[in-house]
């Protein structure tokens, strides 16, 4: 058991909870207007700045009166001593019983996290040797096929957090990968996606990754099975598989009983969430693709955060000030969503990632003592990268009816200086954050020349509230930064709200449902055991596919 659970109070009769719910009354009808008008500094007084990432919060409907409450309510939920526990390795996932322990995955050799008494960091080294060394091997050419062919496609079979941290990596560091292979990653038992991966691909060129954690997901086995099948039409016997074939997962058994060598696996450990694995050895396919060097790159910028959060003082803390400002619209306003608009083509894949991250973390209905929540936890995440939003569903942001808390990220340099994209991309991260907030008044549009009875359709009410966090530069180090820093936020709010960010039941109910309706489309069930609405949808479906 954790040594530092919630406070014994429940998170709404805590006093700076109190004192929010009256401060919101207060301040609720504010304006940034307002705000902005009554303090001229506040652009730059409101914003912190840590190893190279500089968050402006200035744009939120905040007084310091709210920053210093929703700091009180911080320490009143025990979230310094939360931090500590995660990084003493308690075992803080309760309902799991189990250490969260991915800030050791980046700890630097000669830190020393215990885990039942030993201390896990050489473990954790151990295997990024071995990953570079294959990696090494593989980039080099030395590592050759069955047939004796070097490999140039590497395809990573995986869901979930085993698949989302690897893609959206990939994408992300596409400029610093290996332009001559090809790496595609397959996670849908839609076989579509399969057959898309591997249509144009040689066998004897092509490497798999079978990354699972616990190496019995349905999806992923299927692949798994789909992909050995593909390879050995082509390659002929079992013995190809030690070539083609390589595992990343906690369980050697399974490993062992689909016919991988644990010689070709890499471990981890029960102590790093799915959904928390990107920089474990689940980043395999991340460092075949960027190589050795510019992956501990990338696990140095995820360290960087990882010490700052773990020793900032929460006023200059940025996972905490983000974690605090979201909660703040999700406790207070009623927000719902959260939108995350990096203005970087390379993050196309990061709202993607970040909503595994944030969602099965946080998207829970009880406390860790298994009362009901009375209160809103996670947010809804979604978004894609700028400018494209701009023209779909930024007009439900700007004049809608919801309120939309919004992440803007932008990176001054751009890696593919072309005339001046770059400008015109960032001018539109800065204009957006600035529509949002200030709007334009119905005297300004009217000011404008615009008739009587277009006016109120061409209002901005503003007071949208953003964060803008701008980087130098999309580097291996400035992602594994912008992943801790969300990774910490998602910390923060968990810890608030007295839930287990780090478990996920809830996906549990439909994996069971769909195994036994498996049974019944096979013929190997008999139907008519459901509602009557599945029961009438399963005969549909059995009739229509023949
Ligand atoms: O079903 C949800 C989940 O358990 C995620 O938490 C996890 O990232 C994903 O499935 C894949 O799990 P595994 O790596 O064990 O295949």
């Amino acid at each position: 058991m954790s040594t530092v659970t919630a406070p014994a109070t429940p998170l709404t009769q805590l006093s700076a909870w109190k004192s929010l719910q009256t401060h919101y009354e207060e301040v609720r009808s504010l304006h940034l207007r307002q705000l902005f008008k009554h303090d001229p500094g506040r652009g730059t007084r409101l914003t912190a700045e840590a190893e190279g990432i500089y968050l402006d919060y200035s744009k939120h409907r905040i007084t310091d009166e709210t920053l210093k409450l929703l700091i009180e309510l911080a320490e009143q939920s025990n979230l310094r001593p939360r931090i500590d526990a995660m990084f003493r390795g308690d075992k803080i996932n309760v309902t799991e019983n189990r250490a969260v322990l991915h800030v050791a995955l980046r700890a630097r050799k000669g830190e020393k996290i215990f885990v039942d008494g030993e201390d896990v960091v050489p473990e954790v080294h151990e295997v990024l040797d071995r990953m570079s060394a294959f990696s090494d091997r593989v980039r080099s050419g030395e590592w050759k096929g069955h047939t004796g062919k070097p490999i140039k496609n590497v395809i990573n079979i995986g869901i979930g957090g085993s698949d989302l941290g690897p893609v959206m990596a990939y994408e992300a560091l596409r400029h610093y990968s290996r332009r001559d292979m090809t790496f595609r990653f397959v996670s849908n038992v839609d076989g579509t996606d399969f057959a898309e991966a591997t249509h144009d691909l040689d066998a004897e060129e092509t490497l798999f990754i079978i990354s699972s954690k616990t190496f019995t997901t349905l999806e992923t086995m299927t692949n798994a099975h789909t992909a050995r099948s593909w390879a050995l039409k082509k390659l002929g016997d079992d013995t190809a598989i030690a070539k083609h074939f390589v595992a990343v997962s906690t369980n050697a058994e399974e490993v062992t009983k689909f016919g991988i060598d644990t010689k070709n696996m890499f471990g981890f450990w029960d102590w790093v969430g799915g959904r928390y694995s990107m920089d474990s050895a689940i980043g395999l396919s991340t460092m075949l693709a960027i190589g050795p060097e510019n992956f501990r790159k990338m696990l140095a910028g995820f360290h960087a955060i990882d010490e700052h959060f773990r020793t900032t003082p929460f006023e200059r803390n940025l996972p905490v000030l983000m974690g605090l400002l979201s909660l703040w619209y999700n406790d207070f306003f009623d927000a719902q969503t959260v939108a995350v608009l990096p203005y970087e083509q390379y993050l196309k894949r990061f709202p993607a990632y970040l909503q595994q991250l944030t969602m099965e973390s946080n998207g829970k209905h009880v406390t860790l003592s298994g009362e009901h929540v009375g209160y809103q936890t996670g947010p809804i995440f979604w978004g894609e990268p700028g400018t494209n939003g701009q023209h779909s569903f930024y007009q439900l942001i700007h004049q809608g009816t919801k309120l939309i808390p919004c992440d803007f990220i932008g990176f001054s340099k751009t890696l593919n200086p072309l005339g001046n994209h770059h400008d015109l991309l960032m001018a539109n991260v800065l204009a957006q954050t600035e529509a949002l907030a200030f709007g334009k008044t119905p005297e300004e549009v009217r000011a404008e020349g615009t008739p009587d009875w277009l006016v109120p359709h061409r209002v901005f009410e503003g007071n949208r509230p953003t964060n803008t966090i701008l980087l130098e530069e999309l580097t291996p180090e400035a992602l594994g930064k912008l992943v801790a820093l969300y990774e910490h936020s998602v910390f923060t709010q968990g810890a608030i709200w007295q839930i287990d960010s780090f478990d996920q039941w809830g996906v549990e109910l439909g994996k069971v449902l769909a195994k036994k309706i498996v049974g019944e489309l096979e013929g190997k069930e008999p139907g008519g055991k459901h509602d009557s609405s599945t029961n009438a949808l399963i005969e549909r479906y059995k009739k229509q596919r023949g």
